[in-house]
């Protein structure tokens, strides 16, 4: 069996989230790097973690890492990859690149020398002087780092935030994979009470109830790997078949209501296609609105940021109305995920605990604000010493 050293790349904060997916998956041995996980697996572990990894970006075969101060060095380092081996005579090879802190700095000369030295090398394998390159894609990327070369072989296509259900979009959506990191960080399960009082286009609510039934993320859409003939289709069907098996049944409700009808409706739309319309009840509800008669319940919003000045009296009311509305709850979770650095001001209470996130290029803060759980409220109902 082939092992491969892979890469599962995400969003800058969301590592040790990713870390402890693939943990969860059986991988013991993880390294966290900045933006992206290390780990080793065969070609059934490349399937099983595009179609189960929620919060990763993409997952990568790392195919060498050498020094390349000149372009000779770039191009005798990527010849010495046995790319006959790797990709079949009519692979699609798609070269990308980027260049940091690199005497090779020129990304295109980077790109051509790569794909010069892959060509060569399968040439020499073939006996042949042109390829028709009409078969399965190999995005191979040249990552320069510091005078470093890394080769790297994208197994994921389209990003693994398309999970496919996303058809229509509010104004400012979040990308699935950060809504489901969020999810995770909080520590919800379906045994609780799930509410977001700002859904928009209910990414967060929709990630959720994946996460409560199980559902494997990728289990409606294709990646680029599955046409290697490397990963045989009885694999991808193996996966995909045992997580069909692995879902639960609807066991819960998730609340989530916005005030503008329209962004909801296409929730409850993309609720539809990632057949969790069930789980998720929609109501059309300013956030003012919102209580609940019971406790331990758990909220995770990501608010208007209020970057356009013009809103910026608004959302400092609306910030102070979460509060006021929130805090009477008894018990909850709070999860607020914002760009507004005087949110905790507004808000009327400092965070237990915060954590920098990244928005796409926004830079937020996710504040955590933790309920008792039940146990430490009913010691102390008892009259027991907190512990
Ligand atoms: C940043 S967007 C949420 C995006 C959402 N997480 C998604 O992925 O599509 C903020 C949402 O808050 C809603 N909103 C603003 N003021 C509100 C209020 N007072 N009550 C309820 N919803 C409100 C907006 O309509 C908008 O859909």
């Amino acid at each position: 069996m082939q092992f491969y050293d892979l890469i599962a790349t995400s969003a800058f904060g969301l590592e040790s989230v990713v870390a402890g997916e693939l943990k969860g998956l059986g991988f013991d041995t993880v390294k966290v790097e900045n933006g992206r996980v290390l780990f080793t697996g065969d070609s059934a572990d490349i399937a099983r973690c595009n179609i189960w990894l929620r919060c990763s970006d993409r997952v990568l075969v790392r195919i060498k890492e050498f020094s390349a101060f000149d372009f000779e060095e770039l191009y005798q380092g990527t010849l010495s990859v046995p790319w006959e081996s790797i990709i079949p005579v009519n692979g699609k090879m798609h070269i990308t690149g980027k260049s940091v802190k690199s005497k090779l700095h020129s990304v295109p000369d980077c790109q051509s020398i790569v794909k010069k030295a892959v060509v060569e090398a399968m040439k020499r394998k073939f006996q042949l002087e042109k390829f028709l390159e009409d078969g399965p894609v190999y995005k191979i990327e040249i990552s320069m780092l510091n005078d470093t070369a890394e080769l790297t072989i994208d197994t994921t296509g389209p990003g693994l935030h398309k999970r496919g259900y996303r058809q229509e979009q509010g104004e400012a959506p979040l990308k699935e994979t950060l809504a489901a990191g969020l999810v995770l960080m909080s520590r919800w399960d379906p045994s609780r009470i799930f509410s977001d009082p700002m859904c928009g286009s209910g990414t967060i609510p929709i990630e959720a109830a994946m996460i409560g039934r199980r559902i494997a993320p990728g289990l409606k859409r294709a990646f680029s790997s599955e046409a290697w003939p490397s990963i045989p289709e009885g694999i991808w069907n193996r996966i995909r078949n045992e997580a069909g098996g692995m879902i639960l049944p609807s066991s819960f409700k998730i609340s989530a209501s916005d005030i503008d009808r329209n962004v909801f409706e296409k929730a409850r739309e993309n609720a539809r296609l990632a057949g969790v319309d069930n789980d998720i009840d929609f109501q059309k509800k300013p956030v003012q609105e919102f209580s609940s008669r019971h406790k331990f319940g758990c909220i995770i919003s990501n608010p208007p940021y209020g970057e356009r000045l013009s809103s910026l009296t608004e959302i400092r009311t609306l910030y102070s109305d979460m509060g006021r509305v929130f805090l009477k709850l008894d018990n909850w979770s709070l999860f607020i995920l914002t760009a507004n650095d005087d949110f905790e001001k507004l808000f009327g209470k400092k965070a237990d605990r915060k954590r920098k996130l990244y928005n796409g290029k926004i830079k937020c803060n996710y504040y955590q604000y933790f309920g008792k759980p039940p146990w430490k409220v009913q010691m102390k109902e008892n009259g027991m010493p907190e512990v």
